[in-house]
Parts: structure tokens; sequence; C-alpha cells
């Protein structure tokens, strides 16, 4: 599995040009990513990057990649993430790595985000890793309620969880937040789910990037099989 995380990796690194600006994802093959970077970058290329998560601006420092932030730059040229779940209109759940506030921001400033996986995350409808959800720890218990009204609106409905951190303790994000992770089985209507979710107080973000993607490379048994979003 890891091996395919690479290769897709490698696929994506044929798409970055000398002079490019770069979001760098996180999580175990966007780590790939930046690893097969540094070795362009110790061979010459000339890119910049901005990581999507404190884990990730490590690993890019460790491997040489230079680094900026988007209060330096105006836009970004690509972003290279990972996801959880990819479907065949190219929506995601991300942040099983808890990066997923960052990484909204920066793919939302890139011209173009490319997703890199193994085939297991692709799926024909959404839902079945649970959808995190960044919340605000003051009122969770109001925002838990607004949130499973929002899911009955949208016909989800499943258990819900606050993340632990190996110590027992409240898992905390990069942001200072708290993430809730929503069992949901099948979303049928992500789009719809991302605006109710999106509309709550005390919700900071979530795990449903719509329209986001530009391409996906999924790496199999059988290749490398490219999707772009139609
Ligand atoms: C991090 O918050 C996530 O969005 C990751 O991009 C996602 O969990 C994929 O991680 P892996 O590449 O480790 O599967």
């Amino acid at each position: 599995m890891d091996q395919l995380k690479r290769q897709a990796a490698a696929r994506a690194l044929e798409e970055v040009r000398d002079g490019m600006q770069l979001g760098l994802g996180t999580g175990s093959t966007a780590k790939h990513f930046v690893e097969l970077l540094g070795e362009r970058v110790a061979a010459g290329l000339n890119v910049i990057g901005v990581p999507t998560s404190e884990a990730t601006r490590a690993d890019a420092m460790r491997c040489g990649v230079p680094l900026t932030t988007l209060d330096e730059i105006d836009h970004l040229d690509i972003t290279i993430d990972g996801a959880d779940e990819i479907d065949p209109q190219l929506n995601l759940i991300k942040g099983g790595g808890g990066a997923l506030l960052r990484e909204k921001i920066v793919a939302a400033a890139s011209d173009r985000m490319i997703v890199i996986a193994d085939e297991t995350k692709w799926v024909p409808t959404l839902g079945r890793f649970p959808l995190p959800v960044e919340v605000i720890p003051f009122g969770l218990g109001a925002t838990r309620r607004a949130i499973e009204k929002a899911f009955a609106e949208c016909g989800v409905s499943g258990q819900m969880a606050v993340r632990r951190a190996k110590d027992g303790h409240a898992f905390v994000t990069d942001g200072g937040h708290w993430i809730v992770d929503a069992q949901l089985g099948r979303i049928a209507d992500p789009a719809s789910l991302a605006r109710a979710l999106s509309a709550i107080p005390g919700v900071v973000e979530h795990g449903l990037f719509i329209g986001l993607a530009s391409s996906a490379v999924l790496a199999g048994g059988e290749g490398i099989r490219v999707i772009e979003r139609r």
C-alpha cells in the first residue's frame, strides 16, 4: 500500500514545473510527495511550498523544501494532497489526519488541486469513512445538536464522537479546535450537507471538499489512473 501511495505521489510530481508555488498536503501519501519533491529541489528544482499542517511543515523542512505562507504570496499553482475518500465527481472526505481546516484554506487558494491516493480511497458514494467536523470546544453540546439537525435535514444519521488523542484527551487540531467524527455510512447529497454544516456557529470547518479537486491520481495493482473533474 505504501508503494502505491508513493507511485501516486511520483505521478503528481510530473505536473510540477520550475517556479511553481505549491500547497503541500498532510498525511502518509502527501508525505511521500514532500519527500520526492525534496529530492527534486536538491537536484535544482526551484519551487516554494505552503504546508497544510505543522507535521508537513516539519517534513518539508527536513526534506529541504523552501516554505512560505499565504500572507507572503497571492496564490498557489497546485496543491497536492491525499484524501480519505474520493467519489466519481471528485468530491472528497478529508481530515482523517486532523488537518482539514488548513487543507481546505490551501486548496481553495490554489489554481488546481491534485488528489493522490491508493485506489482503496475511490468510492461510489462518500460516507463510509467517518466525516470529520472541526468544532470549537465552547458550547459543544449546542453545536452537536445543531449538527444532528443538519444531518436529519440532509437525510443522514449516525453516531458522533469527539476524536481522542493517544493519551485519551480530546485530539486538538493545529488551530486549537476539536474534531467530532460522524459515522454516516452514505452521504447521498454531499454538497447540501456541506452547506448545512458550514452554516452552524461552532463548526469551524468540515471534511467535505466539494468542487475543489481538479484531478485524482489513483495508484492500484493494475497501474495508475488519472481522473479529471468534468
Ligand atoms: C489529513 O487531515 C487528511 O485529510 C489526509 O489527507 C487524509 O487523511 C489522507 O491521509 P493518508 O494519505 O495518510 O491516507
